[in-house]
């Protein structure tokens, strides 16, 4: 078993586990690689060239995928993202139902036995503290695809780093740069764990340091120094974002407002990311039923948006609470099927980085 002293000295291309884990070259490294992936897969999407990508990138690796909790896309497209690459794809998408969970192993168990037969483990999680028991009991890098709801208590845990990642390399991608930003979060943020995943990440980028490279700091488009961005958590009171979160961005200084208001935030965001609320998580269906669809951009409000400002949105959309309706993720300010796109190139980055990583460790015998 390894023994992680604080997260955030494990290294992200050792195992992914959460933000704090990730500092600007890393973020820098990952978007670049996927900046190539990306161009790869609009060629290969034309007739002239249907080959496109590297098949050795991963060549002789199996990435095992082994999923305790729903997914279409987190899923899909790391499976894509491996063959991609030409690695060999091992899935199960029913850990709970169809692994020994059922008969009662452990997770240690279960990640020690798979890190026998694969070379980096993609997994999702379906308890609080699963992501870390799994990447310390590994003998190869994991990868957490999502762990569970958000725990205020363990600000490391039930994260969703690589849909943080997808998100962040879409707001570069659609707004310029990550300095001088409002980003506005919409719904659930009590149980989303794509939006604390995120917001622990602007925390992470506020403050940047005089040793980063001025190239790292050019494509991320952002300064020395503060960033100035500004966070807006739009919630109903009972699903409002955790106490840990406001906690660590007072820590690094980013500024936020919570607030119940939507329109104002619409008409001051750059970017606002909706969530639907998580009815699986809640216990009492009353408080459920009350906050469900709350919250929507549609016909009504759509116009509110400022000139330049992008809908997000991690799907998938709940097609009963409808809190994107009359077809607005089609609009042209949405960007939610660029984050779906997004989330493969930056899925072959990572992917990609990890493996080179583990490459020169063993050219250098450790
Ligand atoms: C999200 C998730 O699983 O956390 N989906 C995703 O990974 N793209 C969001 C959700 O379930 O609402």
């Amino acid at each position: 078993m390894t023994e992680f002293r604080r997260i955030e000295t494990v290294s992200p291309y050792e195992h992914v586990i959460a933000t704090q884990q990730f500092d600007l070259e890393f973020l820098a490294d990952v978007f670049q690689r996927a900046d190539h992936f990306r161009n790869k897969e609009k060629q290969r999407r034309t007739a002239l060239n249907r080959k496109g990508y590297a098949r050795d990138d991963l060549e002789g690796w199996n990435v095992l995928v082994a999923f305790y909790e729903p997914s279409t896309r987190t899923r899909f497209s790391f499976e894509v993202a491996a063959r991609n690459l030409g690695a060999m794809v091992t899935s199960s998408d029913s850990m709970n139902a169809f692994s020994s969970a059922k008969k009662g192993e452990s997770i240690e168990h279960t990640v020690k036995t798979l890190s026998q037969y694969g070379h980096i483990l993609v997994m999702r999680f379906g308890n609080e503290g699963d992501a870390i028991r799994a990447a310390k009991a590994s003998d190869v890098p994991v990868i957490n695809a999502g762990e569970a709801g958000h725990s205020p208590n363990s600000p490391y845990n039930c994260q969703h780093p690589t849909q943080a990642l997808l998100d962040l390399y879409t707001i570069l991608n659609e707004t310029g740069g990550l300095s001088d930003k409002t980003i506005a979060f919409v719904g659930d943020l009590k149980h989303g764990r794509t939006s604390n995943s995120l917001a622990y990440l602007f925390g992470k980028i506020e403050e940047c340091s005089d040793d980063v490279d001025q190239r790292v700091l050019e494509y991320l488009g952002i300064r020395r120094g503060k960033q100035n961005n500004k966070l807006l958590f739009v919630a109903p009171d009972i699903c409002q974002v955790g106490s840990d979160i406001l906690r660590y961005l007072d820590s690094k200084g980013v500024s936020y407002e919570v607030t119940g208001n939507l329109d104002t935030a619409l008409a001051s965001a750059d970017a606002t990311y909706m969530l639907r609320t998580q009815l699986e998580r809640i216990d009492d269906q009353d408080e459920a039923r009350e906050i469900a669809g709350k919250y929507r951009i549609d016909n009504s409000n759509i116009h509110l948006l400022r000139e330049r400002g992008i809908i997000m949105h991690p799907l998938p959309v709940d097609s009963n609470q409808r809190e994107l309706d009359d077809g607005v993720e089609y609009d042209a300010k949405s960007r939610v099927f660029d984050q779906v796109l997004n989330g493969l190139v930056v899925r072959m980055g990572l992917l990609k980085a990890m493996r080179d990583y583990r490459e020169k460790q063993i050219e250098n015998g450790s």
